[in-house]
């Protein structure tokens, strides 16, 4: 009998069907339900996004109004989040790890937690998506010992963060920007944290469980923790004229280095969203005087390409880009949270509608049976 295949980090495997989103070959589109995700960031706002990911059809205006409604009735945290976000502020702990903890937190209070129904995690779904905004702004504003900043229900979901954050709203084209990254976080098929949302689901878990564990999966930085590392990298490398050695010097050394920002195991020949972030960062970096983290892209993007057949994905543009915001850098993977909760959410009750336990099977190399002494 010939040996069984590995199929290592699954690449190539399909697990299940979904029908939330897919990259179309021929015209290179990450789509959702269909819509290219570069359509959906330019005529619509996030609010919609995350409805079209639970529903399957963007809304109508009533129903646009009412999901609007009770996103904003629902940005309240309870108090007791807060002394759990101070406590770990004593630690040095990443704003990753508080958001992780936070959202555990959220499920041990539910008394509801076990209520795995449609309805019931829909609901779960959108409290999640309107307190996560909350928990980072409270979050940086603990650690820098500043004021925490009540939401405002007059605010679309991406100023209203900008507000409990800095404490104002910026220019249109930062929101623009800003908002057009959370639509292209929000969704990507099954990568490692959706796939372990979908695995912790399968057990009959709960959805705290589940985007917990998601969460912890998106910390890494050859997931959601890159556009961390990116913009690592570029304050290292620091001026344009660096950059060339930099990026040559990264290829040629004798340890395989690895350039943050760059590489995708569905795309070969370059992420669909990035031609469109990267737009939307060039207009930021005119806005914002950072033409230094365009001009150090262009030389490592093209580099890269040339030497390497290598593409940016799409945390190269969003990590400088958050950068000009201003943002603390560690809070950059927390904010692909308050994006991608939509993607695991829908994904959990996508799961739940067919549901399999995951089990897959590993192939024994270890010592033949023997007896203990
Ligand atoms: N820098 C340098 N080399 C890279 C690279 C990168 N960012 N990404 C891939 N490669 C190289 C690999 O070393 C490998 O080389 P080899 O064949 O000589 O061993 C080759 O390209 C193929 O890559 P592979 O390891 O098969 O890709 P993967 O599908 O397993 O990994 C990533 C995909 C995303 C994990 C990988 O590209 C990576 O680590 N990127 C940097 C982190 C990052 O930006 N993550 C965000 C992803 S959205």
């Amino acid at each position: 009998m010939s040996a069984p295949e590995i199929a290592k980090g699954l690449a190539g495997v399909y697990l299940d069907y979904s029908r939330i989103s897919k990259v179309f070959e021929d015209t290179n589109t990450l789509t959702y339900y269909g819509y290219p995700v570069q359509d959906l960031a330019e005529k619509c706002r996030f609010e919609d996004v995350a409805y079209l990911l639970w529903h399957g059809e963007l809304p109508t205006s009533e129903q646009r109004a009412a999901f609007i409604a009770e996103e904003r009735a629902q940005r309240t945290v309870p108090p007791a989040l807060f002394d759990v976000i101070r406590q770990c502020r004593a630690t040095s702990s990443h704003p990753m790890d508080v958001v992780r903890t936070a959202i555990s937190f959220l499920g041990a209070r539910d008394e509801n937690w076990g209520d795995n129904s449609p309805e019931a995690n829909l609901k779960k779904s959108i409290r999640l998506f309107a307190h996560l905004p909350m928990i980072v702004a409270a979050d940086h504003r603990i650690r820098k010992g500043l004021e925490l900043i009540a939401p405002r229900d007059d605010l679309d979901y991406a100023d209203n963060f900008f507000h409990m954050y800095f404490g104002k709203v910026p220019e249109p084209e930062v929101v623009r920007c800003f908002d057009a990254s959370l639509t292209f976080y929000a969704e990507h098929g099954f990568n490692a944290s959706t796939f372990t949302a979908r695995t912790i689901i399968s057990s009959l878990s709960d959805i705290y469980s589940a985007v917990t564990g998601a969460i912890g999966s998106l910390k890494g930085p050859l997931h959601g923790g890159a556009n961390e590392a990116v913009m690592h990298m570029l304050l290292e490398i620091d001026s344009p004229e660096k950059a060339q050695q930099w990026i040559d010097d990264a290829l040629s050394g004798k340890e395989k280095k690895l350039i943050m920002g760059f590489g995708h195991r569905v795309y070969r020949n370059g992420d669909s969203r990035v031609p469109h972030m990267t737009r939307y960062f060039h207009d930021l970096a005119k806005v914002k005087g950072g033409e230094k983290w365009v001009e150090i892209e262009n030389i490592l993007s093209t580099t890269m390409t040339e030497k390497k057949g290598i593409h940016p994905n799409l945390d190269f543009p969003v990590g400088p880009a958050y950068y000009m915001m201003g943002f603390d850098i560690p809070v950059f993977t927390p904010i692909f949270v308050m994006s991608r909760i939509t993607g695991w959410t829908a994904h959990i009750m996508e799961q739940l509608e067919a549901n399999k336990l995951m089990r897959p099977l590993s192939l024994y190399n270890g010592p033949d049976q023997r007896i203990v002494p």
